[in-house]
């Protein structure tokens, strides 16, 4: 077995170290599970896998509850075997979207930052067993967190039993880069005291007892992130585009010459937002986000980052192994904090943050669908898209202007399914170019859309819809034919129906 003995600093727990098959034969039926995981990132690998075998020769399901989406060794393993019956907040793996769109698993696509809270206060049922992974376990039984923070702190407070994979290819230097909070619940909340990014209020370790650590199960299977694609045409015109536009608004003396906090969101797109700032001529930096991806190192190491707080580090392999090597000087630029603190609207409205998001589709208003193809397939989730449209200062959206090879307009009469409305939305930016929607009422917030954001190809169509719309409407307050804009997405399902 891997040795672990020097990672679990309380000897008396050293007793309940047990294998993976051992610790896979506490789950039952129905129970609801509690998993550490932030995006591909310190979720635990190695009692799942023994709990897909279980399940593959006696086939029964669970709930799982994570901190978002999380790596193959846990969703993966487990939709295979069809072994989960509900799913929240957030999830990406491509078998158990099959899944949920195949009616076979309950999603709950929740708010990030509302989860923790749901799950203290009984709203999604008890959690029976918090499945956690961890660095080491320290002398009085806390838990020393890898690579992200989630939910982990939330649901090792509130479940019956914590099982501990202890993770020896997470380096102990880790130790340190974690700032636990969890707030009290109303009517006992008190202001969460962050008003900087690098603010640290919590503890290093999540708190736990001795007596509550059920198992403790040895792991060296290392955090699978996902490779990073390589920055196309469309993603680098972006970032050209958000570049040019923050420049103007510190010219404008809307902002300080070092920005504000900046909140990235997921993917390509957003990763690509991040490099074109190394390029730039823009430091002392800061971020205040979700997911610490590649860029923030290369922001680092290009000396323009002053500090970086999010609740998982996220980078593709390379970066993961560029952090390890130089862990001790990228430790103090970082901090990993529960989701419930990173996403706080309270905390992303006081510091102002500048919210970066992708979306699936944008209407000709300004309300954005970033969920839902053609309204009824569920891509990935809102994430935490929600908390930062509708907190931060400045409330960027992205999207191509056209989907599947132009076939799809991303830019619609009506979004097919609504996640962020137009109150929350300031800019949005296609590789076509951006549309400032601050100060303007719905009808030239439409023109701006169409003439600015949409493509060539579907901006006559968009402003004959808009016009006639205009015109039947007696240029209503945001005109529209209803049945007309609803249809507009029927001759998209065929192309937009997914996999
Ligand atoms: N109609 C139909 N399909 C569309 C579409 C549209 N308007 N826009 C995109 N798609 C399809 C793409 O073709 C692609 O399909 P494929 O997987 O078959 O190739 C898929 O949707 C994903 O599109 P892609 O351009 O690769 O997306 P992305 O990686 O940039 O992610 C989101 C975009 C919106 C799906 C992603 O950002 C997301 O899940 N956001 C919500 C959560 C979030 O914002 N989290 C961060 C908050 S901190």
């Amino acid at each position: 077995m891997i040795d672990i003995l020097d990672r679990v600093r309380n000897k008396a727990l050293q007793s309940k170290i047990v294998s993976a098959e051992e610790a896979a034969a506490y789950f039952k039926p129905g129970m609801n599970v509690a998993a550490s995981g932030f995006t591909a990132s310190g979720y635990p690998k190695a009692v799942p896998v023994a709990l897909a075998e279980r399940m593959k020769k006696d086939p029964f399901t669970i709930n799982l509850w994570t901190g978002a989406s999380t790596g193959p060794e846990l969703d993966d393993v487990l939709a295979k075997v069809h072994g989960i019956k509900k799913r929240l907040p957030y999830q990406t793996n491509k078998l158990l979207r099959t899944e949920i769109n195949e009616g076979l698993v309950d999603y709950l696509d929740l708010h990030l930052s509302e989860s923790a809270q749901l799950s203290r206060c009984g709203y999604l049922g008890h959690a029976d067993v918090a499945l956690v992974e961890a660095c080491a376990i320290t002398e009085e039984g806390n838990l020393i967190p890898t690579t992200s923070l989630g939910n982990t702190a939330s649901y090792v407070q509130s479940a019956d039993k914590v099982i501990v994979e202890i993770n020896v290819t997470q380096p102990l230097e880790l130790e340190g880069m974690h700032d636990v909070y969890i707030p009290m619940d109303p009517p006992n909340r008190q202001p969460i005291p962050i008003v900087k990014a690098d603010d640290r209020i919590g503890t290093p370790y999540i708190p736990c007892t001795p007596d509550k650590i059920l198992y403790i199960v040895p792991c060296d299977v290392p955090d699978k992130t996902r490779a990073l694609a390589a920055i196309d045409e469309n993603s680098k015109k972006m970032s050209e585009i958000t570049l040019d536009f923050l420049k103007k608004e510190i010219k404008a003396g809307r902002m300080p010459e070092n920005l504000l906090p900046l909140q990235s969101g997921v993917g390509n797109v957003a990763n690509a937002v991040i490099e074109g700032f190394v390029d730039s001529d823009l430091k002392d930096l800061t971020v205040y986000t979700e997911v610490i991806q590649d860029g923030m190192l290369d922001l680092i190491d290009a000396g323009k980052l002053n500090f970086a707080s999010g609740t998982a580090f996220s980078p593709s392999p390379e970066g993961m192994e560029r952090f390890y090597k130089d862990i001790a000087k990228y430790k103090k630029y970082l901090l990993i904090r529960p989701e419930e603190v990173s996403n706080s609207p309270e905390v992303v409205h006081r510091l102002g943050v500048i919210a970066m998001n992708t979306a699936i589709e944008v209407d000709i208003y300004g309300n954005v669908n970033s969920t839902h193809i053609t309204g009824t397939k569920m891509m990935n989730g809102i994430g935490g898209s929600g908390d930062f449209a509708r907190n931060s200062y400045l409330t960027i959206f992205y999207t191509p202007s056209i989907a599947k090879d132009g076939k799809i307009s991303a830019v619609v009469p009506f979004c097919s399914h609504i996640d962020h409305t137009e109150h929350d939305i300031d800019i949005i930016i296609s590789e076509q170019g951006i549309a400032d929607l601050r100060g303007k009422a719905p009808r030239d917030r439409a023109m701006e859309i169409i003439n600015n954001c949409a493509h060539p190809d579907y901006r006559p169509m968009l402003l004959d819809y808009f016009n006639r719309a205009n015109e039947l409407t007696g240029h209503a307050h945001t005109p529209h034919l209803l049945k007309e804009a609803l249809s507009f997405h029927e001759r998209f399902v065929e192309t937009g129906s997914m996999k």
